[in-house]
């Protein structure tokens, strides 16, 4: 039987990656290294070893260096066995991140890291900034060296990628052309105008800036070419048909849509898919009993099938406070990252809980937990927003305690999305409120007294209670506190199956400089083409009840949206 050994220190999910290796090496043993005595006492048998590594720069090759193994794995490499990188694992092959002044990466490629812009110029061309970090799917759009040597990486496919710092081409063109001249193999992507190095590989050394293991059918490809050491594989069969004509996005990225599951237990104890309990947009029977809309890992799997990019497990009866191991949905990702090789989402209940004993789990445990059962990233709700009510009160300062700064430091800023609930309240005359207002336009819309201003008030415990707070001020808090994603409802548009929430998704996204997914309403792919069509750029939207009750399939929505030209990532 083949051993698989994997370094493993900590910082993030490794699940995902061993039941990948499972997936294209069914049976394949993997065993963990976490310091220099397991890999002392593994040594003579490694023959294939996997770097993943996710988060920090700086964390990481902390954790490398400290637990012994930076010795270790350059002698490795020197003794000509495989090695693959995989993300920060790419990235501590170089010299030097940004991100980590101080730290000494390992130094392979003579090389730096910077930080992607959010003031590209293609972005501010269109008075847009680009949405950093950079998340979604993306291609390859360049190659350079003997490109037999890159396990199947194929420009027509999409692969994953989740990252703030790259090796960005055009401040390092020379270091480059010396590389190539070392040996190297580039491919490169570009991110807006930006320029990065994806994948690097020189005989015995192979690396991805993407996640093989999130990437669906086309990053399993890359691994498996990768384990069977099959350099010149040729990869996952291109599904995207070279005819269609589509657009190249701004980002490169393509339209992400993911997939949402509200999930509750019903009366007889069973996990089940509803729509939402928050803002009474259930969807109930004869006997105004909840409906069930289906089993949590089989709907989830199903919408991985059809080509969702992304899914999103909620709790949506987190407002109780149960100890951590009450939690079914640790469970739940458990059984779903086994088949489902797409980013995974958690919320609801990522905060302090208070075990049975009294003892209080903080939420960087809560997350951890989450982590380790196979989430990529918790989405913080109701937490966020006293979060944020502290950082105002507080003179715009973090403590550096919060759930959103303690998770974002451990696990890196793109695994914690913050989900924000808010409610339209309209106002005659903007000096009603300190919260920034937009000004309604179309007199059709007008508030029920003529008012002609309105700003989303956010809400908390599954929008039981209403703050006086704006979602706009709420994200703007939230970045700053080390969020990476925000996810935006609309508690107006929520169930309504009419569209988005267009005017409340532009004030956000033409502020801050995360990613924003478009949430609430989506009832038709039209809708999503309408959200996508926005000039604010929405960098990915999200679709529940649509797809629960039938009606469409993700692939439906994506081949709507390649029909009317759109970038797609088909499977
Ligand atoms: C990409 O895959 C297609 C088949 O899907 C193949 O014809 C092509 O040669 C591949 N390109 C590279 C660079 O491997
Ligand atoms: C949701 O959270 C509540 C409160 O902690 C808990 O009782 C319930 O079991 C959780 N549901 C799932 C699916 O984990």
């Amino acid at each position: 039987m083949t051993t698989i050994y994997v370094v493993d220190v900590e910082s993030g999910n490794l699940q995902s990656l061993a039941n990948a290796i499972d997936q294209v090496a069914p049976g394949a043993n993997v065993v963990f290294i976490r310091n220099a005595a397991d890999f002392q006492q593994h040594n003579a048998n490694i023959e294939t070893l996997l770097l993943p590594g996710v988060g920090n720069y700086g964390h990481f090759v902390k954790q490398v260096t400290e637990r012994g193994l930076a010795t270790p794995v350059l002698e490795y490499i020197a003794s000509g066995r495989r090695i693959m990188g995989i993300c920060v694992g790419l990235q501590v092959l170089m010299k030097f991140s940004e991100e980590a002044p101080g730290q000494q990466g390992l130094g392979l490629l003579d090389m730096k890291l910077a930080k992607f812009t959010t003031e590209d110029p293609i972005f501010t061309k269109v008075g847009q900034k680009k949405a950093v970090p950079e998340i979604g799917w993306n291609s390859v759009a360049q190659f350079s060296g003997d490109t037999t040597h890159l396990y199947g990486i194929n420009s027509s496919n999409k692969y994953y990628y989740v990252h703030s710092y790259a090796a960005i081409v055009d401040s390092q063109k020379e270091q480059i052309t010396a590389e190539e001249a070392n040996g190297w193999t580039f491919a490169f992507t570009n991110y807006g105008s930006e320029r990065f190095v994806a994948a690097v590989a020189r005989k015995n050394v192979f690396a991805t800036q993407f996640h093989p293991e999130k990437s669906g059918k086309a990053g399993l490809a890359v691994l498996k070419a990768f384990l069977q050491g099959q350099p010149d594989a040729q990869g996952a069969p291109s599904t995207m048909s070279s005819s269609a004509a589509t657009e190249t996005t701004l980002s490169g990225l393509s339209r992400r849509i993911i997939a949402c599951l509200d999930v509750r237990s019903n009366d007889q104890g069973d996990l089940v898919v509803t729509k939402g309990d928050q803002y009474d947009v259930r969807e109930k029977d004869d006997n105004a009993n909840v409906r069930n809309l289906g089993k949590p890992v089989e709907l989830a799997t199903r919408y991985y099938n059809q080509g969702a990019d992304e899914i999103t497990f909620l709790n949506i009866t987190s407002f109780r406070n149960d100890p951590l191991k009450d939690q079914p949905m640790l469970e739940v990702l458990k059984q779903a990252a086994k088949t489902i090789f797409v980013p995974l989402t958690v919320g609801g209940g990522i905060k302090d809980l208070t075990e049975a004993d009294g003892t209080v789990v903080p939420a960087s445990k809560v997350a951890a937990a989450y982590f380790l059962a196979g989430a990529d990233k918790v989405s913080i709700g109701s937490d966020a927003v006293a979060i944020a009510e502290a950082w105002y009160a507080n003179g715009k300062q973090g403590t550096g305690k919060s759930s959103i700064e303690t998770i974002s430091a451990t696990f890196g800023v793109q695994a914690v999305v913050i989900s924000v609930d808010p409610k339209r309240k309209y106002i005659a005359d903007p000096s009603q409120t300190t919260q920034e207002v937009i000004k309604i336009e179309d007199p059709a819309r007008y508030g029920p007294q003529g008012e002609r201003y309105c700003y989303y008030q956010v809400t908390s415990q599954g929008g039981r209670k209403t703050h006086e707070m704006g979602a706009l001020e709420l994200c703007v808090a939230c970045e700053a506190l080390g969020a990476g994603e925000i996810l935006l409802n609309s508690i107006d548009h929520d169930g309504t199956n009419s569209g988005f929430n267009l005017e409340l998704l532009h004030q956000v996204k033409s502020r801050v400089s995360i990613p924003v997914i478009a949430s609430s309403g989506a009832g038709n792919p039209g809708h999503f083409k309408q959200v996508f069509d926005l000039e604010c750029g929405v960098d990915a939207a999200l679709g529940a009840g649509l797809f629960h009750r039938g009606e469409y399939t993700v692939n439906d929505v994506k081949a709507h949206l390649r029909e009317q030209g759109m970038d797609v990532r088909l499977e």
